[in-house]
């Protein structure tokens, strides 16, 4: 038993979470897959094909409860996880400007999910990280969180939250890098999901080629030669954007 690799990902109904899911499968990790939404087919589809080493895991990372429900689950089962990836978010709304009328309760929400949902998964789950080989966080966030890349006008509440979210993964690096620990923020790069309500078509990967990269750059940190001595937003080719 000693030689499960497990792993956790959040927002994983479907998109780039399920495909990170499926593509940590292949690799022989068993997966807990966080389920937003109350059924979702696709991951059933998985599990009815990997046997237990997939768990859906009902799991909303806005609200504390869940969480602690979730969390509760993984802890009953196992004492190390080799890698955490953040990747469950909301979009909000993009189109208003500062001379618009704006949503702050929306906002409220999109904080709650893509800055602080994450940092409570990694603060619940920080000791048995640390207590595993790969002591991996991944967070996905954008090049919309680059503060020195921005053009746009509107999207308020994902830029934000996304820069805040770097923010997150820069101080969460500098605490755990000098025990092992570490962190990778990472781009997916434009992907063909559901993040605008529909599927997005326009995006330049599919959810399968988005998540191979990752996992790519996941296996590199997961190689116990491999430190960071200073964090970098990068993308799923492995190029820095700035902060
Ligand atoms: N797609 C892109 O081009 C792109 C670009 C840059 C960054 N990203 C990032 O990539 C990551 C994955 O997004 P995606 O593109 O795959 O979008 P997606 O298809 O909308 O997937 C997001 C996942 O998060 C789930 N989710 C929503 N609210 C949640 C909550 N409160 N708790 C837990 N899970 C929740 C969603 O569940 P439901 O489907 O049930 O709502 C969905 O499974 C996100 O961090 C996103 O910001 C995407």
């Amino acid at each position: 038993m000693n030689d499960i690799r497990w792993a956790l990902v959040t927002g994983a109904d479907r998109g780039l979470g399920l495909a990170l899911t499926q593509g940590l499968l292949d690799q022989g990790f068993h997966v807990w897959a966080g389920q937003y939404a109350e059924t979702s087919p696709a991951l059933q589809e998985l599990a009815a094909a990997h046997g237990d080493r997939l768990r859906p895991l009902r799991l909303d990372i806005s609200n504390a409860e869940s969480i602690a429900a979730a969390l509760n689950a993984v802890k009953a089962e196992t004492d190390r996880l080799e890698l955490l990836i953040n990747n469950g978010a909301i979009l909000g709304n993009i189109t208003a400007t500062v001379q618009d009328e704006l949503d702050f309760e929306e906002m409220d929400q999109v904080f709650r999910v893509n800055t602080l949902g994450a940092l409570r998964m990694t603060n619940g789950l920080i000791d048995p990280i640390l207590n595993s080989t790969g002591k991996l966080i991944v967070n996905i966030s954008s090049e919309a969180g680059s503060i020195r890349a921005c053009k746009r006008t509107a999207w308020f509440a994902y830029c934000m939250s996304k820069s805040a979210l770097n923010m997150q993964s820069q101080l969460i690096h500098n605490q755990i890098a000098p025990l092992g620990g570490k962190v990778l923020v990472v781009h997916p790069g434009h992907v063909q999901t559901y993040m605008q309500g529909k599927l997005d078509t326009s995006g330049r990967l599919t959810p399968a080629q988005s998540a191979q990269h990752i996992l790519g750059l996941v296996e590199q940190r997961l190689s116990p030669d491999w430190s960071d001595e200073q964090l970098a937003l990068i993308d799923y080719q492995g190029e820095r954007w700035p902060w």
